[in-house]
């Protein structure tokens, strides 16, 4: 069990980045299991989604099926679902003091729709900014696939969505972004290797992750010792 301090801990809000087929969903499961290990309730969500009227617009975005738009629909759409998202889901559960993991956030639009998609970059913060009230993540975790054709295997038996079903360029491109991205805003954006054998991934997570939540007040010293004992 973790120790409180005296204070209330605060909330804090960390996001899995990454290209299709990157690992994120297998991650945020082992990270989530972690957390709670050390006796944390995070809040484990994904977007486009986590509300019902987000879920409704993910239907709309990824459906195969769905009409072609302009990719500055396509941004639009994607804030609106943001901007639900984190009034009702991000705010109040950061507001109880909860670690709230996101697969995907801002990060994602800048990289698919921005650098990938060619909506010039200033107007995609903007957007972000609007639509999250300038919410940013704690720690965003980028999982890095050095090789293209390793996620191009990873897709190759999955029934594409309508994103996944774009052209090997683009994803190239959003390959290279999530690159540019972590240089850009090393504040916040750490880069892990997702090639690396599952469970190497998931203790470099942790790491980072750690050292988020201790410079948050957090003490997950007996965590460590729980995990040794399993
Ligand atoms: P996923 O949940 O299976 O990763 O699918 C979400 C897809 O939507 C994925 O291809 C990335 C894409 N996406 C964007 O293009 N822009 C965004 O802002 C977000 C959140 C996701």
């Amino acid at each position: 069990m973790h120790r409180r301090l005296d204070r209330a801990l605060p909330g804090v809000f960390i996001s899995l980045e990454g290209c299709d087929g990157s690992g994120k969903s297998t991650q945020i499961a082992r990270l989530s299991r972690r957390l709670e290990l050390a006796g944390l309730k995070p809040l484990v969500t994904r977007e486009p989604g986590g509300t019902e009227f987000g879920e409704r617009i993910r239907q709309l975005l990824l459906d195969p099926g769905s009409p072609d738009r302009s990719i500055l629909s396509e941004t639009l759409l994607y804030a609106a679902a943001r901007c639900e998202f984190v009034s009702k889901v991000v705010k109040p559960a950061l507001a109880e003091g909860r670690i709230v993991i996101t697969e995907r956030y801002t990060d994602s639009t800048w990289v698919y729709q921005g650098y990938a998609g060619g909506v010039p970059l200033p107007t995609i913060e903007t957007i972000n900014k609007i639509a999250t009230g300038g919410l940013e993540t704690d720690l965003t975790v980028v999982l890095d696939i050095g090789e293209a054709s390793v996620i191009h295997r990873r897709l190759a038996s999955k029934r594409k969505d309508k994103i996944e079903s774009r052209s090997d360029a683009y994803h190239e491109r959003v390959r290279q972004g999530y690159r540019e991205l972590a240089q850009r805003f090393p504040n916040r954006v750490v880069r892990v290797d997702g090639g690396m054998e599952v469970s190497r991934v998931e203790a470099a997570i942790w790491k980072e992750v750690v050292n988020i939540l201790s410079e948050k007040g957090y003490d997950l010293t007996n965590e460590k010792q729980g995990r040794e004992s399993l």
